[in-house]
């Protein structure tokens, strides 16, 4: 006879909760926090990834409405993904320093879930896909949403159904670049935001998405800055002073650049 479901088969909770292995000696009592936050991020990661696939197809299809109600659950997670940052940081640096050497060379430059949802937002970069071995499932997974058309490119695709005129290049442009300017859009977005306010409401959300992105990249150099200093990263970069180059990058360049002539 077939099992009767139940809460924890149905979570699979024993293989959920078996998951957060503490690798220092004792073990050192912040392991725990520090194992299960990345792993909570890791699985509103998923979630956003499956929203957004989500939000591409339904600028591409025309459908605003939906389009609007997936972005603003989107928005509400990326709301918690920030906000989980105050967790980590009632860590002190020497609780952290308790068990960091156990991290060797793993660092969250290696999570290609947050690659992933760089390339399918439209930053793209082949050497992120070479960090990855070959075969292994992150580079499987960014080596398919490289190939693969970005938000941007669905957003410039709605742009046109909604009946603006956009070039045949810019349409069919190389979706493995990263998402540059472009004076045309710019001229079409400017035309939207005087003209159009339900087009515009779209823009919007784009915008509230962007700026998400970089207020957590904020808090999350400045949470760095109090957990080690200057000292650097585990996966070998430069630490504070390489992840301060990675801040006030839009991933949508165009919807910032409009602003001062509005
Ligand atoms: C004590 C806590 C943390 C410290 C000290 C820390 C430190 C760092 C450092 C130094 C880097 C630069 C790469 C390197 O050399 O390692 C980095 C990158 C990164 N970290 Fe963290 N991190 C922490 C927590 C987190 C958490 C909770 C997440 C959530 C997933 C995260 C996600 C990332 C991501 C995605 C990158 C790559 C950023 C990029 O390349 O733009 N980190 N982290």
């Amino acid at each position: 006879m077939k099992k009767a479901l139940t809460y924890a088969s149905y979570l699979r909770l024993d293989e959920l909760l078996s998951l957060q292995e503490p690798l220092s000696e004792g073990p050192e009592h912040d392991e725990m926090l520090f194992i299960v936050i990345h792993q909570v991020y890791e699985l509103w990661f998923k979630e956003v990834l499956h929203e957004l696939d989500y939000v591409d197809r339904l600028l591409a299809d025309g459908d605003r409405p939906r389009m609007l109600h997936t972005m603003k659950r989107v928005l509400t997670i990326l709301k918690v993904l920030v906000s989980q940052l105050d967790i980590l940081e009632t860590m002190t640096p020497l609780e952290f320093m308790s068990f960091r050497s156990r991290l060797e060379a793993a660092s969250g430059f290696q999570s290609y879930q947050f690659r992933e949802l760089e390339f399918l937002l439209g930053v793209k970069d082949e050497l992120a896909i070479r960090r990855f071995q070959e075969g292994s499932t992150g580079r499987r997974a960014l080596e398919k949403r490289y190939g693969e058309r970005t938000v941007w490119d669905a957003f410039l695709q709605f742009l046109h159904g909604a009946g603006y005129s956009l070039s045949p290049e810019t349409l069919g442009r190389d979706v493995t670049h990263s998402v540059e300017p472009s004076a045309e859009v710019q001229e079409v977005l400017l035309e939207v935001y005087r003209n159009d306010p339900e087009v515009a409401a779209v823009c919007e959300r784009l915008v509230d998405l962007d700026e998400g992105i970089q207020e957590w990249r904020y808090r999350h150099v400045k949470m760095v800055e109090r957990t080690i200093g200057v000292k650097r990263g585990t996966g070998g970069s430069s630490g504070s002073e390489f992840l301060h180059t990675t801040l006030n990058r839009p991933v949508f360049p165009d919807l910032w650049a409009i602003r001062a002539r509005l």
